[in-house]
Protein backbone atom coordinates (compact mmCIF):
# COMPACT_ATOMS: atom_id res chain seq x y z
CA UNK A 1 0.00 0.00 0.00
CA UNK A 2 1.41 3.48 -1.11
CA UNK A 3 1.05 5.48 2.51
CA UNK A 4 0.44 9.13 2.67
CA UNK A 5 3.09 10.80 4.96
CA UNK A 6 2.75 13.88 7.19
CA UNK A 7 4.31 17.02 4.98
CA UNK A 8 3.89 20.20 7.03
CA UNK A 9 2.09 20.67 10.20
CA UNK A 10 0.89 23.91 11.03
CA UNK A 11 -1.23 25.46 13.75
CA UNK A 12 -4.11 27.83 13.60
CA UNK A 13 -3.71 31.55 13.93
CA UNK A 14 -6.30 33.08 16.83
CA UNK A 15 -8.27 36.17 14.68
CA UNK A 16 -11.60 37.55 13.89
CA UNK A 17 -13.94 37.76 11.41
CA UNK A 18 -17.20 39.09 10.76
CA UNK A 19 -18.51 41.00 13.42
CA UNK A 20 -15.99 40.26 15.77
CA UNK A 21 -16.55 36.66 15.60
CA UNK A 22 -12.91 34.91 17.89
CA UNK A 23 -12.46 32.16 15.30
CA UNK A 24 -8.95 29.90 14.63
CA UNK A 25 -7.55 30.40 10.78
CA UNK A 26 -5.78 27.20 10.14
CA UNK A 27 -5.81 27.72 6.31
CA UNK A 28 -5.49 31.18 4.69
CA UNK A 29 -2.81 32.40 7.36
CA UNK A 30 0.53 34.03 6.50
CA UNK A 31 1.75 30.41 6.82
CA UNK A 32 -0.23 28.05 5.16
CA UNK A 33 -1.94 30.60 2.24
CA UNK A 34 -4.18 27.83 0.50
CA UNK A 35 -3.77 24.12 -0.69
CA UNK A 36 -5.34 24.07 -3.85
CA UNK A 37 -8.42 23.92 -4.09
CA UNK A 38 -8.76 24.80 -0.71
CA UNK A 39 -8.77 28.59 0.43
CA UNK A 40 -9.67 28.87 3.73
CA UNK A 41 -10.15 26.69 7.06
CA UNK A 42 -11.50 28.38 10.13
CA UNK A 43 -12.30 26.70 13.49
CA UNK A 44 -14.60 27.99 15.70
CA UNK A 45 -15.17 26.89 19.52
CA UNK A 46 -16.29 28.96 22.42
CA UNK A 47 -18.79 28.87 25.29
CA UNK A 48 -18.34 32.17 25.64
CA UNK A 49 -21.29 34.31 23.99
CA UNK A 50 -19.35 37.26 23.42
CA UNK A 51 -16.89 35.70 20.99
CA UNK A 52 -19.78 34.72 18.85
CA UNK A 53 -22.96 36.69 19.26
CA UNK A 54 -22.40 39.26 16.85
CA UNK A 55 -22.22 36.60 13.87
CA UNK A 56 -21.16 37.55 10.43
CA UNK A 57 -23.88 39.79 9.47
CA UNK A 58 -24.60 40.95 5.33
CA UNK A 59 -21.27 39.89 3.21
CA UNK A 60 -20.45 38.62 -0.17
CA UNK A 61 -19.08 35.97 -1.86
CA UNK A 62 -17.97 35.56 -5.25
CA UNK A 63 -16.50 32.79 -7.60
CA UNK A 64 -15.98 29.75 -4.76
CA UNK A 65 -17.71 27.52 -2.29
CA UNK A 66 -18.04 27.62 1.72
CA UNK A 67 -18.98 24.88 3.36
CA UNK A 68 -20.38 25.27 7.34
CA UNK A 69 -20.02 22.56 9.40
CA UNK A 70 -21.58 22.70 12.72
CA UNK A 71 -20.47 20.67 15.66
CA UNK A 72 -22.15 22.69 18.60
CA UNK A 73 -25.10 25.57 18.32
CA UNK A 74 -27.26 26.76 15.96
CA UNK A 75 -26.33 29.56 12.88
CA UNK A 76 -29.23 30.79 11.11
CA UNK A 77 -28.49 31.98 7.30
CA UNK A 78 -30.42 34.22 4.64
CA UNK A 79 -29.55 35.39 1.16
CA UNK A 80 -30.42 38.11 -0.76
CA UNK A 81 -32.20 35.50 -3.39
CA UNK A 82 -34.43 34.93 -0.56
CA UNK A 83 -32.43 31.47 0.70
CA UNK A 84 -32.35 30.68 4.45
CA UNK A 85 -31.91 27.97 6.64
CA UNK A 86 -31.38 27.06 10.23
CA UNK A 87 -27.99 25.25 10.64
CA UNK A 88 -28.06 22.75 14.17
CA UNK A 89 -25.62 20.50 15.53
CA UNK A 90 -23.93 18.17 12.85
CA UNK A 91 -25.65 19.95 10.11
CA UNK A 92 -23.77 21.02 6.87
CA UNK A 93 -24.20 23.88 4.42
CA UNK A 94 -22.32 23.48 1.22
CA UNK A 95 -23.24 26.54 -0.76
CA UNK A 96 -21.46 26.92 -4.10
CA UNK A 97 -21.49 31.30 -4.38
CA UNK A 98 -20.50 30.97 -8.00
CA UNK A 99 -21.70 34.84 -9.02
CA UNK A 100 -22.38 36.02 -6.32
CA UNK A 101 -24.41 36.40 -3.47
CA UNK A 102 -24.70 38.72 -0.34
CA UNK A 103 -25.84 36.71 2.60
CA UNK A 104 -25.50 36.74 6.49
CA UNK A 105 -24.80 33.71 9.26
CA UNK A 106 -25.77 34.49 12.68
CA UNK A 107 -25.81 32.13 15.38
CA UNK A 108 -29.37 31.96 17.24
CA UNK A 109 -28.52 31.37 20.32
CA UNK A 110 -28.30 33.71 23.46
CA UNK A 111 -25.40 31.47 25.18
CA UNK A 112 -24.13 27.97 25.34
CA UNK A 113 -21.02 26.82 23.15
CA UNK A 114 -20.90 27.24 19.61
CA UNK A 115 -18.21 24.69 17.40
CA UNK A 116 -17.52 24.07 13.95
CA UNK A 117 -15.98 24.82 10.61
CA UNK A 118 -15.82 26.84 7.91
CA UNK A 119 -14.24 25.76 4.72
CA UNK A 120 -13.72 27.42 1.13
CA UNK A 121 -13.00 25.56 -1.82
CA UNK A 122 -12.27 27.02 -4.84
CA UNK A 123 -14.21 26.97 -7.66
CA UNK A 124 -12.41 26.27 -11.54
CA UNK A 125 -13.01 28.74 -13.74
CA UNK A 126 -15.97 27.69 -15.99
CA UNK A 127 -17.96 27.38 -12.81
CA UNK A 128 -17.02 31.02 -10.76
CA UNK A 129 -19.86 32.81 -12.95
CA UNK A 130 -22.30 29.93 -12.28
CA UNK A 131 -25.76 30.35 -10.55
CA UNK A 132 -25.68 30.43 -6.74
CA UNK A 133 -26.56 26.78 -5.12
CA UNK A 134 -27.24 25.64 -2.16
CA UNK A 135 -26.78 21.38 -0.49
CA UNK A 136 -27.38 21.49 2.77
CA UNK A 137 -28.26 18.36 5.08
CA UNK A 138 -29.28 17.90 8.39
CA UNK A 139 -27.28 15.35 10.88
CA UNK A 140 -29.59 12.89 10.03
CA UNK A 141 -28.96 12.99 6.16
CA UNK A 142 -25.12 12.39 7.16
CA UNK A 143 -24.47 8.71 7.52
CA UNK A 144 -22.35 7.11 10.31
CA UNK A 145 -19.71 4.55 9.22
CA UNK A 146 -18.19 1.84 11.42
CA UNK A 147 -15.48 0.56 9.37
CA UNK A 148 -12.79 -0.47 12.19
CA UNK A 149 -13.43 -1.06 16.14
CA UNK A 150 -13.42 2.13 17.87
CA UNK A 151 -13.63 3.99 14.51
CA UNK A 152 -17.14 6.35 13.86
CA UNK A 153 -16.87 8.10 10.45
CA UNK A 154 -19.47 10.73 9.71
CA UNK A 155 -19.23 10.81 5.51
CA UNK A 156 -20.32 14.24 4.64
CA UNK A 157 -18.37 14.20 1.12
CA UNK A 158 -17.02 10.91 -0.22
CA UNK A 159 -17.37 7.29 0.55
CA UNK A 160 -16.24 5.41 3.19
CA UNK A 161 -16.91 1.16 3.25
CA UNK A 162 -19.73 1.52 0.45
CA UNK A 163 -21.16 4.49 2.28
CA UNK A 164 -21.30 7.75 0.04
CA UNK A 165 -21.65 10.84 2.01
CA UNK A 166 -24.69 13.40 0.40
CA UNK A 167 -22.53 15.95 -0.85
CA UNK A 168 -21.79 16.05 -4.60
CA UNK A 169 -19.12 18.58 -6.30
CA UNK A 170 -17.54 16.53 -9.57
CA UNK A 171 -15.42 19.78 -10.21
CA UNK A 172 -12.77 19.00 -7.40
CA UNK A 173 -14.69 15.46 -6.18
CA UNK A 174 -14.28 16.27 -2.53
CA UNK A 175 -13.94 14.42 0.38
CA UNK A 176 -14.79 15.24 3.75
CA UNK A 177 -15.20 13.14 6.70
CA UNK A 178 -15.00 13.59 10.52
CA UNK A 179 -13.63 10.68 12.06
CA UNK A 180 -14.27 9.63 15.92
CA UNK A 181 -11.23 7.52 17.38
CA UNK A 182 -11.41 5.95 20.31
CA UNK A 183 -7.69 5.38 22.22
CA UNK A 184 -5.52 3.05 20.45
CA UNK A 185 -7.65 2.10 17.44
CA UNK A 186 -6.73 2.52 13.60
CA UNK A 187 -8.32 4.23 10.87
CA UNK A 188 -6.97 3.80 7.17
CA UNK A 189 -9.01 5.39 4.12
CA UNK A 190 -7.72 5.22 0.36
CA UNK A 191 -7.84 9.06 -1.38
CA UNK A 192 -7.78 9.55 -4.82
CA UNK A 193 -4.12 9.44 -5.87
CA UNK A 194 -3.89 13.12 -7.72
CA UNK A 195 -6.52 14.80 -4.32
CA UNK A 196 -4.40 17.20 -2.03
CA UNK A 197 -5.22 16.04 1.57
CA UNK A 198 -5.17 16.99 4.80
CA UNK A 199 -6.26 16.15 8.41
CA UNK A 200 -7.52 18.59 11.11
CA UNK A 201 -7.13 17.33 14.78
CA UNK A 202 -9.73 18.94 17.16
CA UNK A 203 -9.36 16.94 19.82
CA UNK A 204 -7.03 14.48 21.37
CA UNK A 205 -4.12 13.28 19.12
CA UNK A 206 -3.09 11.31 16.67
CA UNK A 207 -0.26 9.44 14.55
CA UNK A 208 0.01 9.58 10.84
CA UNK A 209 1.77 6.45 9.10
CA UNK A 210 3.69 6.03 12.17
CA UNK A 211 5.11 9.29 12.76
CA UNK A 212 5.07 12.04 15.48
CA UNK A 213 1.74 12.43 17.16
CA UNK A 214 -0.46 15.46 15.75
CA UNK A 215 -1.90 17.03 18.38
CA UNK A 216 -5.29 18.80 18.83
CA UNK A 217 -5.61 22.11 16.92
CA UNK A 218 -2.91 21.13 14.58
CA UNK A 219 -2.93 20.61 10.89
CA UNK A 220 -1.35 18.08 8.83
CA UNK A 221 -0.76 18.61 5.19
CA UNK A 222 -0.55 14.82 3.58
CA UNK A 223 2.22 13.76 1.29
CA UNK A 224 1.24 12.50 -2.23
CA UNK A 225 0.06 8.55 -2.08
CA UNK A 226 -2.71 6.79 -1.48
CA UNK A 227 -4.07 5.58 1.88
CA UNK A 228 -4.18 7.70 4.72
CA UNK A 229 -3.53 5.55 8.16
CA UNK A 230 -3.74 7.03 11.61
CA UNK A 231 -3.59 6.12 14.77
CA UNK A 232 -5.49 7.02 17.63
CA UNK A 233 -2.69 7.93 20.24
CA UNK A 234 -4.41 10.31 23.20
CA UNK A 235 -6.55 8.93 26.11
CA UNK A 236 -9.81 10.24 25.96
CA UNK A 237 -10.27 9.38 22.51
CA UNK A 238 -9.21 11.52 18.96
CA UNK A 239 -11.66 13.54 16.45
CA UNK A 240 -10.48 14.80 13.47
CA UNK A 241 -10.97 15.93 9.95
CA UNK A 242 -10.19 14.66 6.80
CA UNK A 243 -10.74 16.35 3.93
CA UNK A 244 -9.22 15.85 0.60
CA UNK A 245 -9.74 17.81 -2.93
CA UNK A 246 -8.77 17.24 -6.71
CA UNK A 247 -6.43 20.68 -7.28
CA UNK A 248 -7.51 23.10 -10.03
CA UNK A 249 -4.06 24.34 -10.18
CA UNK A 250 -5.30 27.76 -12.30
CA UNK A 251 -4.62 31.51 -11.03
CA UNK A 252 -5.70 32.18 -8.03
CA UNK A 253 -6.88 36.28 -7.98
CA UNK A 254 -8.14 37.05 -4.57
CA UNK A 255 -9.57 40.13 -2.66
CA UNK A 256 -11.10 39.42 0.71
CA UNK A 257 -14.57 37.24 -0.08
CA UNK A 258 -13.64 37.10 -3.83
CA UNK A 259 -11.88 34.54 -5.33
CA UNK A 260 -11.39 34.89 -9.23
CA UNK A 261 -8.63 34.07 -11.48
CA UNK A 262 -7.45 37.51 -13.14
CA UNK A 263 -7.24 40.94 -11.21
CA UNK A 264 -9.79 41.98 -13.69
CA UNK A 265 -12.20 39.90 -12.87
CA UNK A 266 -12.22 41.10 -9.20
CA UNK A 267 -12.76 44.64 -9.76
CA UNK A 268 -15.24 43.50 -12.23
CA UNK A 269 -16.80 41.77 -8.69
CA UNK A 270 -16.19 44.79 -6.75
CA UNK A 271 -18.07 46.94 -9.49
CA UNK A 272 -21.29 44.55 -10.00
CA UNK A 273 -21.50 44.13 -5.89
CA UNK A 274 -21.57 48.20 -6.04
CA UNK A 275 -24.12 47.99 -8.80
CA UNK A 276 -26.12 45.54 -7.13
CA UNK A 277 -25.93 42.36 -9.56
CA UNK A 278 -24.96 40.37 -6.82
CO1 LIG B 1 -20.27 33.86 4.25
Amino acid sequence: MNHRTVGRVFRGMPTSDGAGVRLTRVIGSPQLPDLDPFLLLDEFGTDRPEDYIAGFPDHPHRGFETVTYMLDGRMRHRDNHGNSGLLVPGAVQWMSAGRGLVHSEMPEQQEGRMRGFQLWINLPARLKMSEPRYQEYGPERIPTVNPAPGVAVKVIAGEVAGVRGPIEQPATEPVYLDVHLETGSTFTHVLPHAHNAFLYVYQGALAIAGAMPVLAQQLAVLGPGETVAVDATATGGTRAILVAGRPLREPVARHGPFVMNTREEILQAMEDLRAGRF
